[in-house]
């Protein structure tokens, strides 16, 4: 490039790399990508549910990741919502809980009944990140409490897991009216918060379930099916984009590349999948 606009891109660039975003950056297709506003804005797919511990608290519980391999995949990125957000020295959930207060940032506190802030454990080595709460978790301020929670909470315990050992969250804290995506504007609203949340857990895997958490995070406009189930490098954790559950609710057929996505992480993470139960006579 020789434009005067050559040192703003290097320092950018740099910054990438700070952030270990480097395996995105290097598709130069990226600028022709619209902003990660547009990113989040509706693609096809993406109707609802469509397709350390600060400094990692301690290092026998939290190893180290090893840097991107080749073959992780890269994705053209947009300047990310996530590249704005300003480190919070010792931030922990609560302090971001009670940064949000009782939030009219957006839009979104008009018609919500509760700030679904989050839940589960906040040295969790995996995450799981929706879009947005429902009708269900509007009521009672969890996420992934309704239909498509509990197909949720029966995916984390096929994998070995219970709720509790996880984080879950979502993309906006608010439910959208009539349970719409999120706008643009309330994402960009919503995000540093949701940036404080991944940065002070520090998983070793987010998985993003559906469109709009993918396209946030990962800064693509890319439908989720040209991507699902392949390994992407955010800020030293592993990323993972896989179908909604309110997805498979509707498409049950999908359920078995979710399963293999989901087996993928488990790999990751040193599981193994539990026994079955014996049937009783
Ligand atoms: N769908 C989401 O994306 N998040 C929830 O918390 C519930 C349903």
């Amino acid at each position: 490039m020789d434009s005067p606009n050559r040192p703003h891109m290097e320092a950018w660039l740099r910054y990438f790399d700070d952030l270990g975003l480097s395996p995105f950056y290097l598709d130069r297709g990226a600028a022709e990508l619209p902003s990660l506003a547009a990113a989040a804005s509706p693609a096809p797919e993406t109707t609802r549910g469509a397709p350390s511990n600060a400094s990692r608290r301690s290092a026998a519980a939290s190893p180290v990741l090893p840097p991107p391999r080749p073959q992780d995949a890269v994705l053209p990125v947009a300047p990310s919502l996530f590249d704005a957000t300003p480190r919070v020295e010792g931030d922990s959930l609560a302090r971001i809980r009670e940064d949000i207060g009782d939030c009219k940032r957006c839009r979104l506190c008009e018609a919500r009944n509760t700030i679904v802030f989050g839940d589960g454990s906040e040295t969790a080595q995996l995450v799981f990140v929706g879009e947005g709460p429902g009708h269900d978790e509007d009521m009672q301020g969890l996420p992934f409490v309704g239909r498509a929670g509990k197909l949720l909470t029966q995916m984390i315990e096929a994998m070995g897991l219970r709720r509790e050992d996880v984080y879950i969250c979502n993309i906006v804290k608010c439910r959208p009216p009539g349970n719409r995506q999120p706008e643009r504007d309330e994402v960009a609203t919503c995000s540093p918060f949701l940036d404080r949340q991944l940065a002070a857990i520090h998983p070793r895997v987010i998985v993003c379930l559906g469109n709009v958490a993918a396209q946030t995070l990962l800064g693509t406009n890319k439908s989720i099916s040209q991507f699902r189930g392949q390994w992407f490098s955010f800020r030293g954790s592993k990323l993972l984009a896989t179908y909604h559950p309110a997805f498979l609710l509707r498409t049950p057929s999908a359920k078995s590349e979710v399963w293999t996505d989901l087996k993928k992480v488990m790999a990751e993470l040193g599981l193994k999948p539990p026994k079955p139960k014996p049937r009783s006579a």
